[in-house]
């Protein structure tokens, strides 16, 4: 019977049974004979443990999509989901392979809207903002035509707080959305658990309209043509919503590096992130950060918390730090 090794992913496994409000889905449950086949996927996948539970249980639902009308109730008791997990066991594997966790909300575009707002010229016509990271492109579907979302703002689509809708920017948003694996956005509701987010992103999918740049590309070959185009970068806004989490350390400290060389150019980066200890930029603000939190950055210092923490963005708070030492 495989043991999970630290006390962390004892607690990545038992916050992820808490988050979904599954009693029986705990380290000491599983170690009784799942444990093993959950780390020989995580080993395949090469993805952090949580991204892999969020994955599994992603894949599930759409392993058994057909025979199901609610794949819900495959997640009723440990037996069940054992039964379900091991019978397509091979596909599952697959699956967080191939597709790991590109759960993405639409909604999330808010924030950056927000923050925009505050920081483009009342001067300036228009900006280049670039998406690391944008899995279906379903934000930059709203950076594309925001007066369509902001100015007819639908409960049906969104639920984000009334007192956070942006208002409709007064520049043009030419934007880019890159991502390793653009993913159909058919698979994108799998990703998403509660019932009532995952209809209203349904609906959304089912009205917007596909970016039109949306593109294959590994952030660092971009940067790095950015960086050696030696063009100024005014006007020019990268952003990375809840994906630097997926790179390895290393690769974090290089994006900061190659981030602060195209900010000397004129470059702005905006952030929206989970405050994990891996986060060298959240971590250089703590203990003033709640661990675990979400929280909007700009050129890689903290503006605002996400209120509750959580990554569907509906409410948020102003911060003021200023001093960091990523
Ligand atoms: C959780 S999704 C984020 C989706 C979207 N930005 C949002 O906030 O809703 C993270 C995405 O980052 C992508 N990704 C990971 N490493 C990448 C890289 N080196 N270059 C480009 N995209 C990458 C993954 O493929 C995944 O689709």
């Amino acid at each position: 019977m495989e043991q999970l090794k630290t006390i962390d992913q004892r607690n990545v496994v038992n916050t992820f049974g808490k988050s979904k409000k599954l009693d029986w889905f705990t380290a000491e449950n599983l170690e009784r004979g799942l444990m093993g086949d959950i780390l020989e996927i995580q080993k395949f996948s090469g993805r952090e443990l949580r991204a892999t539970l969020q994955s599994i249980f992603a894949g599930i639902q759409y392993e058994y999509r057909d025979e199901y009308k609610n794949t819900k109730n495959l997640f009723t008791d440990l037996h069940t989901f054992q039964d379900c997990f091991m019978r397509r066991f091979g596909n599952i594997k697959y699956f967080v392979r191939e597709y790991g966790f590109p759960k993405t909300i639409p909604q999330r575009a808010f924030i950056f809207l927000s923050q925009l707002n505050e920081l483009v010229k009342k001067d300036m016509k228009s900006i280049r903002l670039v998406e690391f990271g944008a899995a279906a492109g379903l934000l930059g579907s709203i950076f594309e035509y925001p007066e369509h979302y902001l100015q007819k703002f639908s409960r049906d689509l969104f639920w984000v707080n009334e007192s956070k809708i942006p208002q409709t920017p007064h520049f043009e948003i030419n934007y880019e959305g890159y991502d390793l694996h653009i993913i159909k956005t058919s698979l994108v509701p799998y990703f998403i658990w509660n019932d009532d987010h995952r209809e209203r992103v349904e609906n959304f999918i089912t009205l917007a309209r596909r970016p039109r740049h949306l593109k294959e590309e590994d952030l660092f070959k971009v940067l790095a043509r950015e960086i050696n185009s030696n063009e100024l970068l005014d006007g020019v806004f990268f952003m990375t919503s809840f994906m630097l989490y997926q790179l390895s350390l290393e690769q974090k400290q290089e994006f900061l590096r190659l981030m602060q060389k195209c900010q000397a150019r004129g470059a702005t980066w905006l952030d929206l992130s989970r405050h994990h200890h891996d986060i060298p930029w959240l971590k250089s603000f703590s203990p003033g950060l709640v661990y675990n939190h979400n929280y909007f950055s700009v050129n890689g210092i903290p503006q605002k918390e996400i209120i509750e923490g959580s990554d569907d963005c509906k409410n948020w708070k102003d911060l003021d730090l200023s001093v960091g030492n990523y």
